[in-house]
C-alpha cells in the first residue's frame, strides 16, 4: 500500500481531473486531490470512491495559497509527481474578468511549482490547450508556432507553458510536460462522473446533451458559412477517458526518458476532425433521438478548423485514442441522463 507512487492532482474533482484520478488509481498510482471546488462538487469524491471501491484522499484547498500547499506536502511525505488541472476555463468570462484568470491560473501554477521544487518532486504535467495554436493550418504539429492569444484564458495557458519551461531550463531538478488538449468530450462509462454543467455550457457537447434533455429549447450552430465541406466548424473531439489515460503515459515517459529533454509539449487529439453537423448527426444516430437545431451567426473568436497531428504523442508517449466518437457521444448522453435522474 505505502509503496504506491503518490501523484498530486490539482483540480482532481473537475471534469478531466476526476477521470484521470480514476485511471491513475487503476494503474497503481496513489492520487491525492487538491481542489477548492470552485467549479466542481464534493459528491464527485463519493463517485470516485464507488468506481474504485476505495476512497481517494482530497484536500479542500486553493492552490494559490502556498502556505496551505506546503502543509499538504509536509503531511503527505514523499510525492512522486504532480498533474496541474486546477484552473478556471471559460474563454468568454476571461475577457470580462482577466485578473481572476491571471491570478487563479498563474498564481496556482507558480505556488505549486515553488512547493514542488522545495519538496524536490521530480515530475510535473501541465494542462495546456490546443487554443495556443490560434488559427494555424490543421493538422497542427507541436512545431506549429504558438499564435498570439485571443483571450486572457488562452494567454494563461501560453504563459503557463513558458513558466514551466523556464523553470526546467533554470536547472531545477524537475522534468515537465505540457499537454495540449484538443476537445475532450464524453464521460465515464459508469455514468457516475462527467462534466458538471455549472451555469450555461460553453462547449458544444454539453449544449447538445442539455438540448436533448429538454433543458434548452434548441441548439444553435455557430455559423454554416465556414470554408469547410458542410460549412460548419471542425474540431478534434476525443473521449475524456483516452485523454485521462494520456496523463499516465506522460508520467511514464518522464520516469523513463533519462536522455530526453527536461521539458516537452504534446498534442492530445485523435488526428481526425469532425464538423458541428457531423457531431449532431452522430449524436442523434447513436442515441436514437432528434435535436432541435437552428443556424446562427459565427461566434466571435472561433476558427474554422482545428485538429491535431498526434504523431508525437503516438510515438514518444506510446499513446493513442482508442474510443470512438460514437462511444464518446453515447457516454455523454448516458451522463446527462444520470444527472437528470438525480434532480
Ligand atoms: P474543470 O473546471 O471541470 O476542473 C478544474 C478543477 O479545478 C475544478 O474542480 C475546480 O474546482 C478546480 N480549481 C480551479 N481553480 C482552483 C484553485 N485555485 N485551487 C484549487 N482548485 C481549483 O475543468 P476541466 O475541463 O477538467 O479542465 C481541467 C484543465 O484542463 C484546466 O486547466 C483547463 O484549462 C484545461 N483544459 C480543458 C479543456 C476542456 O475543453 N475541458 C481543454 C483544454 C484545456
Ligand atoms: C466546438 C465547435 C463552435 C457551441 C473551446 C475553448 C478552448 C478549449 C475547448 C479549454 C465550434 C461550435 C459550440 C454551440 C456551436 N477549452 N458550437 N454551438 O471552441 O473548439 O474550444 O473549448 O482550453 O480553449 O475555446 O470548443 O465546444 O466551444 O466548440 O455551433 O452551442 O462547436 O462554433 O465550431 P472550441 P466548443
Amino acid at each position: 500500500m505505502g509503496l504506491k507512487k503518490k501523484i498530486i492532482v490539482t483540480g482532481g474533482a473537475g471534469y478531466i481531473g476526476s477521470h484521470t484520478v480514476v485511471e491513475l488509481a487503476q494503474a497503481g498510482y496513489e492520487p491525492v486531490i487538491i481542489d477548492n471546488f470552485c467549479n466542481s462538487r464534493r459528491f464527485v469524491l463519493e463517485r470516485i470512491k464507488t468506481i474504485l471501491s476505495r476512497p481517494v484522499e482530497c484536500y479542500d484547498c486553493d492552490c494559490c495559497q502556498i502556505d496551505l500547499l506546503r502543509k499538504i506536502f509536509t503531511a503527505e511525505g514523499k510525492i512522486h509527481g504532480a498533474i496541474h488541472f486546477a484552473a478556471v476555463k471559460a474563454v468568454g468570462e476571461s475577457a470580462h474578468k482577466p485578473l481572476l484568470y491571471y491570478q487563479n491560473n498563474l498564481g496556482s501554477l507558480t505556488a505549486l511549482l515553488t512547493v514542488l521544487q522545495e519538496a524536490q518532486v521530480p515530475y510535473f504535467v501541465f494542462s495546456s490547450s490546443a487554443c495556443v495554436y490560434g488559427a494555424a493550418k490543421s493538422p497542427v504539429t507541436e512545431e506549429s508556432p504558438v499564435q498570439p492569444a485571443t483571450s486572457p484564458y488562452g494567454n494563461t495557458k501560453q504563459i503557463g507553458e513558458e513558466i514551466t519551461a523556464d523553470l526546467v531550463k533554470s536547472g531545477a531538478a524537475l522534468k515537465a510536460i505540457s499537454l495540449r488538449y484538443f476537445n475532450p468530450i464524453g464521460a465515464h462509462s459508469s455514468g457516475l462522473i462527467g462534466e458538471l454543467p455549472l451555469g450555461a455550457p460553453n462547449n458544444l457537447v454539453p449544449f447538445v446533451t442539455q438540448t436533448a434533455a429538454g433543458l434548452r429549447e434548441k441548439l444553435t450552430i455557430f455559423g454554416n458559412d465556414y470554408p469547410t465541406p458542410d460549412g460548419t466548424g471542425i474540431r478534434d473531439y476525443l473521449h475524456v477517458i483516452d485523454l485521462a489515460r494520456a496523463h499516465i503515459n506522460a508520467l511514464e515517459y518522464l520516469e523513463q526518458s533519462n536522455a530526453a529533454p527536461g521539458y516537452a509539449v504534446f498534442n492530445l487529439g485523435t488526428g481526425r476532425g469532425y464538423s458541428v453537423l457531423e457531431i449532431i448527426k452522430t449524436f442523434e444516430q447513436v442515441n436514437h433521438l432528434k435535436l432541435p437545431v437552428v443556424i446562427g451567426s459565427r461566434r466571435q473568436g472561433d476558427v474554422a478548423v482545428l485538429f491535431a497531428n498526434p504523431d508525437k504523442a503516438n510515438r514518444l508517449l506510446k499513446w493513442q485514442t482508442k474510443l470512438t466518437i460514437e462511444e464518446a457521444l453515447r457516454d455523454a448522453w448516458l451522463w446527462q441522463k444520470s444527472l437528470a435522474a438525480q434532480t
